[in-house]
C-alpha cells in the first residue's frame, strides 16, 4: 500500500469535527493509503467505531456513507496514539486550540498546550522520517514551535512541517471536502509539499491546490475566518439600522449582493455568529496584532466581535421589551440550540448567550433542537457559570418535541435555521400557546405573512 510519493500510512491526532470528517474523505479517496485517526478520548473513538451511524460523534450530512465505505477498509479509529505515530509516514495534527482561559493572553490567545503535547509525543515515539501537517487553526508561526520541539526532543530522525488549514464549514463538511474552493499547503520542503499534494490530487483538480510559504498559509486561515465573520457582523450592524428606518435587511443584502465585487453569499442577518472558529480566530488575530503593537489593526478586528456580542444581547433585549418589559416566570420556547443548521455542534452558539440573558430576567426556557442532546445544553449553560447548575436545571428544560416546547409558551425564540422549523404545524403551535403569541425569529426563516395571518405577533431581525 503506497501512493506514488511514498505515503503508505497516515495518522491523524484528534478525532473531532475537523479530524473525523477530513480523514474519512482522505481515506475514501485514497483507498491505497491506511488512515488511522487517534484520540485520547476513548468514548469518542468508540462512537466513531459504532455500528449505528446515528451514534457518530459528529453529525454531518453524507458522513455516514463515507464512513460506511472506508471504515475497516483503510480507515481506522483508535486510541493507540503511539502506535499510529510510529507507523505513519505523514501525521496530521487536528487537536483543539481553544482560547486561553488563564495566564498571559487569557481570553484572547490560542492555547497551544495540545499542539505542543502532540509535537512532544511525536518526537518521543518517531523512529523514521515523518511529514507533520498542521490541520488545526493555529497562530501564525506555530510551525516554528513544532519544528523546534521536534528537532530538540526527537531521536534525530528528519521531520518536515507543513501547514494545511482546513476550510470546511460544519453542516456542509462533506461537500466542502469533496469540492473545496482551494487546498492550501504552506511549507518549505518541495518533496513534503508534493507528497501532501498527491493525496489531495486523488480528487481535487491540481489548479485548486495552492502552495505558499508556511507563514502565509497559517495566517490565511485566520484571515479567511476574520473576513467571513466581518461580513456577518457588517450585515448584522445594518440589521439594527434597518429596524429603525423601515428598510428590510434581506432586501438590502440582495441589493448589495448583486454587485459582483460584494457578492451574494454570507450576507444573512442573524442573531449572531457562533461556532468554534470565528470568535476564537478573531480574538487570536487581535492578540497577534497587539503583540506586534499594531493597535489600530487590533481595534479594527475587535469591533467585529463587539458587534456580534451586541447582536445577541440586542435580540434578548428585544424579546424582553416586546413582552411588556418582563419575562419573569414566562415560558419561552427555544427552537434550535446548535450554532447553525445541520450540525450538532453548539460551541459559541448565540442560543447560549440569549438563554443566559433571559434566565437572568427569570424567564423559563424549554429548548428543542433536532440534533443537540440535553446534557450538551446544560454543559453549555453551566460553563458560563452565571448561576448554579441546580438553578439552570430548574429554569431551563430540554425537550424532544417542538410542540411540547411550545405548549403553554408566551413566546418562541428561533435561534437555529433548521429547515424543519418552517414546515411545522404553526396553527397547532399557536393554539397551544399563551396569547398574545410572540415569535422572535433570529434567523429570518419563517413566513411573516403566514404567521401574522395565524395571529402571531412576529418579529424578525432587521425588519
Ligand atoms: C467557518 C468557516 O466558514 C470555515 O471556512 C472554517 O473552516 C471554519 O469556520 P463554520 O463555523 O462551520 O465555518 O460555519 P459558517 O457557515 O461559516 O457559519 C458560522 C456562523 O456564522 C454560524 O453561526 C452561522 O449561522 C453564521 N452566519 C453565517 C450568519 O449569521 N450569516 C451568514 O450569512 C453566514
Ligand atoms: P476541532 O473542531 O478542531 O476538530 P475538537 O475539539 O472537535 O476540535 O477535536 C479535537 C480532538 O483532539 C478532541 O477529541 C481531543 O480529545 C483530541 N486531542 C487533543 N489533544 C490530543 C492528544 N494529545 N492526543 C490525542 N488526541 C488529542
Amino acid at each position: 500500500m503506497t501512493n506514488h510519493k511514498g505515503i503508505r500510512k497516515i495518522a491523524c491526532i484528534g478525532a473531532g469535527y475537523v479530524g473525523g470528517p477530513t480523514m474519512s474523505v482522505i481515506a475514501q479517496k485514497n483507498p491505497h493509503i491506511q488512515v488511522t485517526v487517534v484520540d485520547l478520548n476513548a468514548g469518542r473513538i468508540d462512537a466513531w467505531n459504532d455500528e449505528n451511524f446515528d451514534n457518530l460523534p459528529v453529525y454531518e450530512p453524507g458522513l455516514d456513507a463515507v464512513i460506511a465505505e472506508a471504515r475497516g477498509r483503510n480507515l481506522f479509529f483508535s486510541t493507540h496514539v503511539e502506535k499510529a505515530i510510529m507507523e505513519a509516514d505523514m501525521i496530521f495534527i487536528s487537536v483543539n486550540t481553544p482560547t486561553k482561559t488563564y495566564g498571559k493572553g487569557k481570553g484572547q490567545a490560542a492555547d497551544l498546550k495540545f499542539i505542543e503535547l502532540c509535537a512532544r509525543q511525536i518526537a518521543e515515539v518517531a523512529t523514521s522520517p515523518k511529514i507533520i501537517v498542521e490541520k488545526s487553526t493555529i497562530p501564525v508561526r506555530t510551525a516554528a514551535t513544532i519544528k523546534s520541539i521536534l528537532d530538540h526532543t526527537g531521536k534525530g530522525v528528519p521531520f518536515q512541517v507543513l501547514s494545511n488549514p482546513e476550510f470546511l464549514a460544519e453542516g456542509t463538511a462533506i461537500q466542502d471536502l469533496y469540492k473545496p474552493d482551494r487546498i492550501l499547503i504552506g511549507g518549505e520542503d518541495p518533496d513534503a509539499i508534493a507528497a501532501l499534494r498527491s493525496i489531495y490530487e486523488a480528487w481535487v483538480p491540481s489548479d485548486r491546490i495552492i502552495a505558499t510559504n508556511l507563514w502565509s498559509s497559517e495566517l490565511s486561515k485566520l484571515v479567511a475566518n476574520a473576513f467571513l465573520a466581518q461580513r456577518v457582523s457588517s450585515i448584522n450592524s445594518i440589521s439594527e439600522l434597518c429596524e429603525v428606518t423601515g428598510a428590510n435587511v434581506d432586501e438590502v443584502a440582495q441589493a448589495i449582493g448583486r454587485d459582483s465585487r460584494i457578492g451574494p453569499k454570507f450576507l444573512k442577518a442573524s442573531v449572531g455568529f457562533g461556532g468554534s472558529c470565528f470568535q476564537k480566530d478573531l480574538l487570536n488575530l487581535v492578540y497577534i496584532a497587539r503583540s506586534y503593537n499594531l493597535n489600530q489593526v487590533a481595534d479594527y478586528w475587535e469591533q467585529v466581535i463587539k458587534i456580534n456580542d451586541h447582536q445577541k444581547i440586542r435580540f434578548a433585549e428585544k424579546i424582553i421589551q416586546t413582552m411588556y418589559n418582563t419575562v419573569n416566570g414566562k415560558k419561552i420556547a427555544f427552537m434550535g440550540w446548535a450554532f447553525k443548521k445541520d450540525t450538532n455542534d453548539t460551541r459559541e452558539s448565540a442560543a447560549i448567550y440569549v438563554a443566559d440573558h433571559l434566565l437572568e430576567e427569570r424567564a423559563k426556557i424549554e429548548v428543542f433542537d433536532p440534533k443537540v442532546q440535553e446534557n450538551q445544553i446544560y454543559n453549555d449553560l453551566n460553563a458560563l457559570a452565571t448561576r448554579s447548575k441546580e438553578e439552570n436545571q430548574k429554569l431551563l428544560k430540554a425537550v424532544s418535541s417542538p410542540y411540547q416546547a411550545c405548549e403553554g409558551a408566551h413566546a418562541i425564540a428561533l435561534l437555529t435555521e433548521w429547515d424543519e422549523f418552517i414546515e411545522y404545524d404553526w396553527q397547532r403551535i399557536k393554539n397551544n400557546m399563551r396569547k398574545p403569541a410572540f415569535v422572535f425569529d433570529g434567523r429570518k426563516i419563517l413566513d411573516r405573512k403566514k404567521l401574522e395571518d395565524l395571529g402571531f405577533i412576529y418579529y424578525a431581525i432587521g425588519e
